[in-house]
């Protein structure tokens, strides 16, 4: 189909992970069959919320090749400061939607692609329709709490990483006679801790969405070492609630709390309990940078180009997504109307029991 020349704007949004800089090559390189620009707005909104904003041309020259081998992202992001309720240098809460509108119509662009998570594509979306600009959102998020998309870009990287993290405590874990917890990331979502525990023969995995009892595990890491297992592999999502139902967080500089440090917490219960030592690793943002695996740029090269194809074709606020071994598209409202947890009758808990791991509900 033949087009008139366009100009597309992209941004990254929300926490990075592997594969941004897959898709920002896909939507490059596919664009540029079209002869259409692609302008990279830099640091996410925050980019446009300067004078002037911060964009920098994306060509094939610059993004080909080595990029999509790389972690992180080439033109930055950011998970703070919701536009519509920006948090000042005075300590103020502003509205700075206009302001971003604005900038982004003095770019000449004739639509946006966001990369971006759940929080991210809710609030391009609204930016969008306030400003009347088209948007087409693209999924990522290392937690793959996206709905409809059965998976998001740098999901399977983090898992792969967990599960590396799994293969190599399992050998130093034999050696000492010790049980090691692996604390990973995934909010209120327990698909890395699941997948990983999976993949990576764990003998207890916890997920926010099973409600554990200590007794629980404490009795399997016993029954194993009834049957002469001298180490124990424990993997733990980092919402899990502590028993008096709460999260742990850490409070960081500025008063920031975020999550981190119930594996410590697990720890500490199991080597009391059972008399043995503990070690605990925390993995986190080792869980989100370095190289993309196969999947993931396989992934994000589908994504961008089936993104430029929808502005082609002229059909805007979707996501695209993968279902069913294909590449579809959505309603952005549709993609984050609910965060998609694990389903605790799904398959991959029925995979866990059927293993014989403990998820730490006496199942
Ligand atoms: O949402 C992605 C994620 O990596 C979560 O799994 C984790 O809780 C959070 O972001 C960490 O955010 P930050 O980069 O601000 O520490």
């Amino acid at each position: 189909m033949a087009t008139h020349s366009k100009r597309i704007g992209i941004l990254t949004s929300g926490g990075d992970c592997a594969g941004l800089n897959a898709v920002i090559r896909a939507v490059v390189l596919h664009a540029q069959t079209l002869k259409w620009e692609v302008v990279g707005i830099k640091h996410g909104t925050h980019g446009l919320l300067t004078s002037p904003p911060q964009v920098i041309p994306l060509t094939c020259e610059n993004v080909d090749t080595v990029v999509m081998r790389q972690g992180g992202t080439i033109l930055g992001t950011t998970n703070k400061g919701d536009p519509f309720a920006y948090p000042m240098p005075d300590g103020s809460i502003k509205d700075r939607s206009e302001e971003i509108i604005a900038a982004f119509r003095s770019l000449g662009c004739d639509a946006l692609i966001g990369i971006g998570g759940d929080g991210s594509l809710a609030i391009l979306s609204r930016l969008a329709k306030q400003g009347g600009f088209p948007l087409i959102g693209i999924p990522k998020t290392i937690d793959n709490d996206l709905a409809i998309t059965e998976t998001s870009v740098g999901f399977s990287t983090a898992v792969d990483v967990a599960t590396e993290a799994l293969d190599r405590l399992q050998p130093t874990a034999a050696s000492h006679d010790r049980i090691m917890i692996l604390e990973v990331m995934g909010r209120d979502a327990g698909h890395i801790a699941l997948s990983a525990g999976i993949a990576g023969g764990a003998d207890v995995i916890l997920i926010p969405e099973i409600p554990y009892k200590i007794e629980n595990i404490v009795a399997h890491i016993k029954s194993l070492q009834k049957r002469g297992r001298n180490f124990a592999l424990v993997v733990v999502s980092e919402a899990i609630l502590t028993p008096e139902g709460v999260t742990i967080q850490q409070k960081y500089f500025g008063g920031e709390k975020r999550l981190g440090g119930i594996g410590h917490f697990i720890g500490d219960q199991i080597a009391d309990a059972c008399q043995a030592e503990t070690r605990v690793t925390v993995l986190g943002h080792l869980q989100r940078g370095g190289q993309p695996n196969w999947r993931d740029r396989m992934l994000a090269s589908a994504f961008g180009v089936h993104a430029v194809t929808l502005i082609e074709q002229g059909k805007f606020d979707r996501m695209v997504a993968w279902t069913n071994r294909r590449i579809v598209d959505v309603p952005i409202a549709d993609a984050i109307e609910h965060t998609c947890v694990v389903d605790p009758q799904g398959p991959l808990v029925k995979t866990a029991r059927g293993l014989g791991i403990c998820l730490g509900d006496g199942s």
